[in-house]
């Protein structure tokens, strides 16, 4: 099939047909996301939080989402990959998210990245598009801010709905292929989703959005505990993986594996 490039995704925003994305981080789930008819993974610094085993997502660096977008950007035939620019890689300044962003073109064969923040990041996202990168913005809750947002919670709601609209308007100014909403009332990012003609991309920021995103290890059942209130899990991932395990250590202490037809002679 052809490469998905992202005059395709407006394209579809213009026929009123609502797209999958979802993050990947490795060349099996990079491989089959892309078989399944994704358009757009996206390496998210949520690695840090669903690879690496950091408690949030501020401690993941360049150096360690590298590897990753380059082995999903290997794996993949049609899908657009958007890199993730980690915490402290783009803050200071238009021109260290443009060093940044030609790591991840160059050395991680990455389509476009993304990058949180709203207007105060017009300046970075026009420095990124003036080189040939596709930025995707990020508005609403904004992971790498958690400590000023005061934790999880819905962005957006009452007054501040405006300042959110505002964000959105100027980063599709600054040249920003799409934007993310994360955790916005539905009818706000309704709102948004009129007003833009660049693609929205929803997580917890309800149905009207031109399409979804979801962590592939929430939406498989990998990780466990109480997810929040925006995903839905797809599968018991966590359940086959710790039965497999389980199952294999069972046959081992038994001594039924490896059986006949698993042994040379
Ligand atoms: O890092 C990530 O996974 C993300 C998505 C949830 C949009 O930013
Ligand atoms: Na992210």
């Amino acid at each position: 099939g052809r490469k998905v490039r992202i005059h395709h995704l407006r394209e579809l925003k213009e026929r009123g047909e609502a797209w999958p994305m979802l993050t990947a981080y490795d060349m099996y789930t990079a491989e089959l996301f892309d078989e399944a008819g994704i358009p757009v993974l996206l390496v998210g610094d949520s690695a840090s939080n669903n690879v690496y085993g950091y408690d949030t997502s501020l401690p993941v660096t360049v150096d360690e989402l590298l590897p990753l977008v380059r082995a999903v950007t290997r794996s993949v035939k049609r899908a657009l990959v958007v890199a993730d620019l980690p915490f402290g890689s783009y803050q200071l300044s238009p021109e260290q998210a443009l060093e940044t962003s030609v790591r991840f073109l160059k050395e991680g064969r990455a389509h476009a990245v993304k990058l949180e923040g709203g207007h105060h990041f017009a300046p970075h996202v026009r420095a990124l598009t003036a080189a040939g990168i596709p930025v995707m913005g990020h508005i609403g809750f904004t992971p790498q801010s958690e400590h000023i947002l005061g934790g999880y919670r819905v962005q957006g709601r009452g007054e501040t709905g405006e300042a959110l609209v505002a964000d959105a308007l100027a980063l599709q100014e600054a040249g920003a292929f799409s934007v993310v909403m994360e955790m916005v009332p539905a009818e706000l990012a309704k709102q948004v989703t009129h007003e833009l003609r660049i693609p929205t991309i929803g997580i917890g920021a309800g149905p009207d959005c031109d399409a979804q995103v979801l962590v592939w290890q929430d939406l498989a059942g990998l990780r466990r505990g109480k997810a929040p209130r925006f995903v839905k899990r797809y599968a018991d991932m966590a359940g086959i993986l710790s039965k497999a395990a389980t199952d294999f250590a069972e046959d081992v202490r038994r001594g039924e594996f490896p059986a006949a037809e698993h042994t040379f002679h």
